[in-house]
């Protein structure tokens, strides 16, 4: 198992390209499953989120194939599914249980083969994290639901889902986007009501509509979907990753400097980027005037103390529960007490442990957690627990003094491509050690 070791101290400085967005390039793989025509996606990020859902398309029966850019951070992948009328529709097991995602299969092949067998995902590190919304909403759309040897077996007997006026009970960016999907080829009109509002979700509309589909209401909490009897191929390019970018910030606020984040949205970011401009760090937009890359330079002198402030996880465009851990190292630097509120997910604060292990003075009680800064953080071993809870973990050792070791990196890699190259580039001490020997 690879380690990452941090060795803290240094000022950040230079460019940091972003790679698009894993959360917005998984759905619009599934969404490929919805025809039989090409589909081409650009920008999807080299991790092994995406390597994983590119399985469950070749499990499934689907012809993928991919293409690196020259830095290696980003693929570019052609999917045709034209083989898959006869096959099994079945995701299995080994894959799902590696990334919950796969679930995200089950509303497009209803909705295309009237049948699907995909694994139950189970549980995971940050929660229990049902899938009923999912499972709830396609029922009532026709499909007929029973869990069999822990898969989940649906089938369509008319053959076609039909469009239902339907509002989640809990807003889900998961469920919006399976049953989008599932609505772009149902009879008839769907209304989804408290539907998520992601960006990731306003890109696989996007690639939806490209495809033929007609969707109204993206990014308000109600869409409506006419469904069609058929979609077409596509080319579509995925949106940059506002979590990679947003641990970038985090990662400059921690160790200070002057970085500029290449291919970014600035407006999905400001949810963290208004936070940062109160507690100290500079953010300046760099769009060219009519240039399709824009840019985000992030500054702030490391002599200058970063001031606390307190967060609250909420669906978009609240504090994304994806930046929270982040932003928790980044607050054990600053001065004064943040208290941070994980409204979104009952367990994820497995990194606060790990940051105390590094001299953090901070306490968990139930969903918050009340971080006192600034510390003094020191070398050690830690563990990954979870994705994003690596990410604090790097984060923290950029500010600390002495080696920080970071066991489990495989965590950080399904959804970071080359965390430790792009790192590097910047000028952080970042070293990846194979196999766990140095
Ligand atoms: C997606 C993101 C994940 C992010 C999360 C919240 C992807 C691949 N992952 O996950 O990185 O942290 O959104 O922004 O895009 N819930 C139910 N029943 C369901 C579905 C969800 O109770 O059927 C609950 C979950 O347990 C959680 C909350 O709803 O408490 C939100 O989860 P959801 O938005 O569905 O997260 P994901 O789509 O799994």
């Amino acid at each position: 198992m690879d380690r990452l070791i941090v060795s803290g101290g240094n000022i950040l400085s230079g460019t940091v390209p972003i790679s698009g967005a894993k959360n917005a390039a998984l759905p619009c793989l599934a969404a490929s499953l919805l025809t039989t025509g090409k589909i081409v996606l650009d920008h999807l990020p080299a991790v092994a989120d995406i390597r994983t859902m590119i399985k469950v398309l070749q499990a499934l029966g689907c012809d993928v194939t991919v293409d690196k850019t020259k830095d290696a951070f980003e693929l570019s992948a052609v999917v045709k599914t034209d083989s898959l009328e006869n096959g099994k529709l079945e995701a299995p097991y080994e894959l799902v249980k590696t990334m919950r995602a796969s679930i995200l299969v089950l509303g497009p092949l209803l909705a295309r083969f009237g049948r699907a067998s995909v694994s139950l995902p189970g549980g995971c590190a940050i929660g229990a994290r049902p899938v009923n919304l999912h499972l709830d909403a396609l029922q009532r759309m026709g499909a007929k639901i029973t869990i069999d040897g822990g898969y989940i077996v649906a089938s369509v007997p008319g053959g076609r889902l039909t469009g239902i006026d339907h509002t989640f009970d809990k807003v889900s960016v998961g469920a919006t986007e399976n049953l989008m999907m599932a609505a772009c080829l149902a009879s008839g009109v769907t209304v989804l009501r408290n539907a998520a509002v992601e960006p990731e979700i306003g890109d696989l509309a996007a690639m939806l509509r490209a495809m033929g589909a007609k969707i109204d209401g993206i990014g308000t909490p109600v869409l409506t979907i006419v469904g069609s009897d058929l979609l077409g191929g596509c080319r579509h390019a995925v949106i940059p990753d506002r979590i990679e970018a947003g641990t970038f910030i985090c990662a400059l606020a921690a160790a200070g400097g002057d970085i500029v984040l290449e291919r970014v949205e600035p407006d999905d970011l400001r949810p963290l980027t208004d936070l940062m401009t109160i507690t100290g760090c500079g953010i300046e937009e760099q769009s060219e005037r009519g240039g399709a890359v824009k840019r985000l330079r992030v500054f702030k002198d490391p002599g200058v103390r970063l001031r606390s402030r307190d967060v609250i996880t909420a669906p978009h465009p609240g504090f994304p529960t994806d930046l929270q851990a982040q932003m928790m190292a980044v607050m054990t630097q600053a001065a004064g007490i943040s208290i941070i509120r994980e409204t979104i997910f009952e367990n994820r604060f497995q990194h606060a442990m790990e940051l105390e292990r590094l001299g953090a003075n901070l306490r968990v009680e139930g969903n918050t957690a009340i971080v006192a800064g600034p510390s003094q953080l020191k070398g050690c071993t830690v563990m990954a627990t979870d994705l994003r809870a690596s990410a604090a973990l790097v984060i923290a050792g950029l500010a600390a003094k002495g080696d920080v070791t970071i066991d489990r990196v495989y965590h950080l890699d399904r959804g970071y491509a080359g965390i430790e190259r792009k790192l590097q580039t910047v000028g952080a001490g970042v070293q990846r050690v194979k196999g766990g020997r140095v």
